[in-house]
C-alpha cells in the first residue's frame, strides 16, 4: 500500500494548523522576544473564552509581484471574526506582524472590511488589534486602496458604533489613519509606536535625529500630541481598559449604556463640605471631588496625561454610565487653554453620539491669555467646546464648584446653552471676571483719584465681590437652579438624571453641522 491520501477532512485540518500558524514558529517566538503577544493570542485575551469565531482563514493574497507568488500565507496577515466581550457582541480584527509585517493590502483589506460592514449592519463595536507596517509595499496602489475603503468605513460607522484602536506594535503611515478615526486609541509602553513617517525618513526630510519612542511612542502621543487616549505597561492591561471602556458605551448610537444594578444608601459625602479651600487661589484635585461624586472606584479617566488643566472620563453614578467634564485647579488654575478644549470637545461629542449623559464640574478663571494662544487658535479651537456642549442632546448637567468666570462659564455647559440641570455650590463665583480684574476697570478713575489708590481698590474689589462673588445672583435669574450643599451633590445628581433619562431633544433638520475644525 502506497502513502495514506490526505482526506478533504484531513485537508481542512492541515490547513487550519497552517493557518494558526502565522510566519512560523521561528517569527512568533521573535514577537514573543519583543515582549509581543501573537494575533491570536490578543484576541483570545480579548473576548469571553469560547466565544471567538473566525472568518476568512483560508483568504490568501493574490499579488505576484516580487516574489509574493512563492510565499503565500493563510488569513494574509490578519485574524478577523466576532465574538463576545462581556456577553456583548464584537467584531475584531488582528493583524498579524509575523506575516509580511502585518502589512496590508488587498485581501487583508478586505478581511477588515468584512468586519467592519457586518458591525454597521449590525450594531456593534469594532475592535483593532493593530501590529502593521503600513501598506504593503509589493502591492503597490492596491495597498493605499485597501487602505481607502478602510478609512471610508471608519467615518462611515463613526457616532454609529464604537470603534477601539489597540496599537500594540510599529504602526506606520496608513496604519496610523484608522485608528485615528476611530473613537479611542491605546498605545503600550515600550512596543508600540504611531508615526505617519519614520525616524529614518525625519532625518532624511528634516535632518532630525530622533528615535522611534521619542518620535511616536506611548508616552509622546500620551503627553504631546494627544493622539492616545490610553497607555498601558503591556498588551494584557491595554486589552483590560479596552473592555472597560466598552462596559461605559452602548452596543451603538440606538441605544443606551447598559445600567448596572444599584442599590442606594447613604447619599451624603460629608467630605465636598470641605473640599474647596478658604483661600480662592488656592488650588484643589478635582479628582477627589469625582471620586466623592461617582460610584466608588468607578472614574476611568481618558487622556488624563494630556492637557491636564481638564479631567474627562467615563464613571458611574448611581449605576447609570455618565461622561465627565471637569476644570482642574490643580494644574494652571483650571484654566482653559487650546488643547484643554480640543480635548473636552472631542470627550463631549463621543458621550453625545454615544448615549452618555454629560456632567460638568466647573471652576474655570476663563481662557488662557497671550499671543501662544491667540496665534495658535485659541479662538477656533474654544469654539469647539461651546459648540460641542451646544450641540449636545444627551442629558446634561452642570456642577458650580468655584469661578464660573467669562467666556468660560458659557462655554463650560451653561444654562443658556441648553444644560439641563445647573447646581451651584455656595462657593460659586460667577461673573464676568475676577474681583481685582474687574475693580480695576470699572472703578479705574476713582481708584486713581484717590489719596490712597491701594486701599481703594482694595475696597471697591470687595464691594465688587459682595455682589458677584457668590451664585445668587445667577440663581436669582434662574440661570443657577438650585444653590446646593456640596454633601448633598451626589444624591441631586442620580436624582436629577433618573428625571432626564427619557430626554428627547429634536435638532433643526440638516445635512451635517459645521463644527469649527
Ligand atoms: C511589506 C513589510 C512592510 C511593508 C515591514 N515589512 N513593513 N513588508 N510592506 N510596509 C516586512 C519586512 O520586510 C520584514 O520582512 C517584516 O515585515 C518585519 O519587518 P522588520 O523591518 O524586520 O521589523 P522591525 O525592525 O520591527 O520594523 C518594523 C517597521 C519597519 C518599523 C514597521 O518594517 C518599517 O519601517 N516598515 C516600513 C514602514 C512603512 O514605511 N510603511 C509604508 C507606509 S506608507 P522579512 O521577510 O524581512 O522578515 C503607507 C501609505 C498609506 O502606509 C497612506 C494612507 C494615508
Amino acid at each position: 500500500m502506497g502513502n495514506k491520501q490526505e482526506t478533504p477532512t484531513d485537508r481542512l485540518k492541515n490547513m487550519r494548523a497552517e493557518a494558526l500558524l502565522g510566519g512560523g514558529e521561528k517569527r512568533i517566538e521573535a514577537q514573543h522576544a519583543k515582549g509581543k503577544l501573537t494575533a491570536r493570542e490578543r484576541i483570545s485575551l480579548l473576548v469571553d473564552p469560547g466565544t471567538f469565531e473566525e472568518l476568512g482563514m483560508l483568504v490568501t493574497h493574490r499579488s505576484t509581484n516580487f516574489g509574493l507568488d512563492k510565499q503565500k500565507f493563510l488569513g494574509d496577515g490578519v485574524v478577523t471574526g466576532y465574538g463576545k466581550v462581556n456577553g456583548r457582541l464584537i467584531y475584531v480584527f488582528s493583524q498579524d506582524f509575523t506575516v509580511l509585517g502585518g502589512s496590508l493590502a488587498e485581501a487583508h483589506a478586505e478581511k477588515i472590511c468584512k468586519i467592519m460592514d457586518l458591525a454597521l449592519e449590525n450594531g456593534a463595536p469594532v475592535v483593532g488589534l493593530n501590529d502593521s507596517g503600513g501598506a504593503r509595499i509589493q502591492e503597490g496602489v492596491v495597498s493605499l486602496g485597501g487602505y481607502a475603503d478602510i478609512f471610508h468605513r471608519n467615518v462611515q460607522a463613526s457616532g454609529v458604533v464604537p470603534q477601539l484602536s489597540l496599537i500594540l506594535g510599529p504602526c506606520a503611515g496608513g496604519a496610523v489613519y484608522s485608528p485615528a478615526l476611530t473613537d479611542f486609541t491605546f498605545m503600550v509602553e515600550g512596543s508600540s509606536y504611531m508615526f505617519v513617517t519614520g525616524p529614518n525618513v525625519v532625518k532624511t526630510v528634516t535632518h532630525e535625529e530622533v528615535t522611534s519612542e521619542e518620535l511616536g511612542g506611548a508616552k509622546a502621543h500620551a503627553t504631546k500630541s494627544g493622539v492616545t487616549h490610553f497607555t498601558a505597561p503591556h498588551e494584557a492591561a491595554a486589552i483590560d481598559q479596552a473592555k472597560k471602556i466598552l462596559s461605559f458605551l452602548p452596543q451603538n448610537c440606538e441605544e443606551n449604556a447598559m445600567l448596572l444594578p444599584y442599590v442606594s444608601t447613604s447619599e451624603k459625602r460629608e467630605k465636598l463640605d470641605s473640599i474647596i479651600p478658604e483661600n480662592a487661589q488656592q488650588p484643589y484635585d478635582v479628582r477627589e471631588v469625582i471620586s466623592e461624586l461617582a460610584d466608588e472606584h468607578t472614574f476611568l479617566e481618558v487622556q488624563k496625561d494630556y492637557a491636564e488643566n481638564i479631567v474627562v472620563g467615563f464613571a458611574r453614578l448611581g449605576g447609570r454610565s455618565i461622561g465627565i467634564v471637569a476644570n482642574q485647579p490643580a494644574f494652571l488654575a483650571g484654566v482653559l487653554d487650546i488643547h484643554a478644549s480640543r480635548k473636552a470637545a472631542r470627550f463631549v461629542r463621543t458621550c453625545d453620539a454615544f448615549n452618555v449623559p454629560l456632567l460638568v464640574l466647573e471652576d474655570v478663571p476663563g481662557f488662557l491669555p497671550g499671543t501662544d494662544q491667540e496665534w495658535n487658535g485659541i479662538i477656533t479651537n474654544g469654539a469647539k467646546l461651546l459648540y460641542a456642549f451646544s450641540e449636545a442632546t444627551v442629558p446634561r448637567i452642570t456642577v458650580i464648584t468655584r469661578k464660573a468666570y467669562g467666556g468660560a462659564y458659557d462655554v463650560m455647559n451653561s444654562r443658556n446653552i441648553g444644560a439641563d440641570m445647573v447646581y451651584s455650590w455656595p462657593t460659586a463665583e460667577i461673573a464676568v471676571m475676577g474681583a481685582k480684574g474687574a475693580a480695576e476697570i470699572i472703578f479705574r478713575k476713582e481708584i486713581s483719584g484717590s489719596a490712597d489708590p491701594a486701599a481703594k481698590l482694595v475696597e471697591k474689589e470687595a464691594e465688587y465681590a459682595e455682589l458677584f462673588a457668590n451664585p445668587y445672583n445667577a440663581a436669582g435669574r434662574g440661570y443657577v437652579d438650585e444653590v446646593i450643599t456640596p454633601s448633598d451633590t451626589r444624591d441631586k445628581l442620580i436624582r436629577a438624571y433618573e428625571m432626564l433619562k427619557n430626554k428627547v431633544k429634536n435638532t433643526p433638520r440638516k445635512k451635517h453641522s459645521n463644527i469649527p475644525l
